[in-house]
């Protein structure tokens, strides 16, 4: 590999065209090369409006097989990651899979054994809140201990608007294991046990159960809340406070505010706020700064530190999967399987 990566993303639609856009305003030793989405036209207009010699690809096996890239973005939707994620393994290119690896765990099994076998790491998956400074400053402040011991956190994610088409399953495979990979990565403990409840659903949609509440408890006995709302209509908000034994520390209520330059505005008897739309904005400085570290440790042939690794995805995705069964056995207290026994089919 030479000291510039050439990189192939797969699927270009939100994530695939941000990841675009991010390589397409600099990053220090990678070059966007190919483009491949099933609808192939969208390719080739994000081709266009990006300039320069970027191929483009309806299949996105065929630009992994095709040589014009080192590095791949796996941007397409959750069912299709471990399929294309196996293809960069087989053919020894390092992969970016965006969250979640696979949505059950006996697809991500696989993509983690495959990995295994390999004696190379090539496999990091896009759980970008490692890389967001608010979520940084939470963990070293832990770290630290000047609070005394982490008992409980409190999450919140809501979203404006549900996907379509996605059940109430979705909220969890999809949405919650942001917070089911980033909670364990603050704590640096593995969650053992958990609980799925809801109470009042919200009349606006009707598809899923929305909001959700999740609760974990973690091998140290800390218990996380997670409050999930994917049809929250007011903005794209996500909270994450720490209560230990001598402070309560929180992430900053709106922190999109800081990138985007807006101000909290007190007038006419009210406080008001702007909220971003989705997680761009929000999320904007861990985008860059993963895809940064990704492509730096791609080019020294290690992954990324302190990103997830395949096995880091594979227990989320099992943790997900043992929500997704609470919830479907009314909210039951279920215990998580190890990953030993996920690994060895025992469970
Ligand atoms: N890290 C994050 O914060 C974050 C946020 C949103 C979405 N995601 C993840 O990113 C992925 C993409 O989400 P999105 O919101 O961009 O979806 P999207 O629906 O906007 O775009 C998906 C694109 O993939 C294309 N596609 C579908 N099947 C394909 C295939 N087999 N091969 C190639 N292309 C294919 C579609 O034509 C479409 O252009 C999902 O896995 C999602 O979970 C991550």
């Amino acid at each position: 590999m030479s000291n510039q990566l050439r990189i192939g993303i797969i699927g270009t639609g939100v994530m695939g065209s941000d990841h675009a856009h991010n390589l397409a305003r600099g990053v220090r030793g990678a070059s966007l090369a190919a483009i491949a989405d099933a609808a192939v036209d969208r390719a080739d207009a994000l081709a266009a409006e990006l300039g320069g010699n970027i191929a483009t690809y309806s299949d996105g096996k065929e630009m992994i097989a095709s040589g014009d890239v080192d590095a791949v973005i796996i941007a397409a939707p959750d069912p299709f990651h471990a399929e294309l994620t196996g293809a960069c393994l087989d053919a020894g290119l390092p992969v970016l899979c965006e969250k979640p690896l696979a949505p059950t765990a006996a697809e991500a099994v696989d993509v983690v054994a495959k990995q295994e076998a390999l004696g190379r790491d090539l496999l990091t998956v896009g759980f970008m809140r490692r890389f967001d400074p608010g979520y940084r400053a939470l963990k070293a402040r832990l770290a630290a201990g000047a609070d005394g011991a982490l008992l409980m956190t409190h999450s919140v994610h809501r979203n404006v608007e549900a996907y379509p088409g996605q059940d109430s399953s979705a909220t969890i495979t999809n949405s919650a294991v942001h917070e089911i990979d980033v909670l364990p990565w603050l704590s640096g403990h593995d969650i053992i046990e958990v609980e799925w409840a809801a109470g009042r659903a919200s009349s606006l949609i009707a598809e899923r159960h929305d909001p959700q509440l999740l609760l974990m408890r973690d091998d140290a006995g800390v218990l996380h809340t997670v409050e999930l709302q994917v049809h929250a209509r007011y903005g794209y908000d996500v909270r994450c406070e720490l209560v230990c034994e001598t402070a309560s520390v929180e992430l900053p209520s709106v922190p999109a505010l800081v990138e985007a330059d807006e101000v909290i505005v007190s007038k006419d008897l009210a406080r008001s706020a702007a909220y971003p739309a989705d997680w761009r904005p929000r999320f904007a400085a861990a985008y860059r700064a993963e895809l940064a570290a990704w492509v730096e440790a791609s080019l020294a042939g290690r992954l990324p530190e302190g990103a997830a690794t395949a096995r880091d995805a594979l227990r989320t995705t099992v943790v997900a999967e043992t929500l997704v069964r609470s919830m479907n056995a009314g909210g039951a207290r279920l215990g998580v399987p190890s990953l030993d026994d996920v690994m060895s089919g025992k469970a």
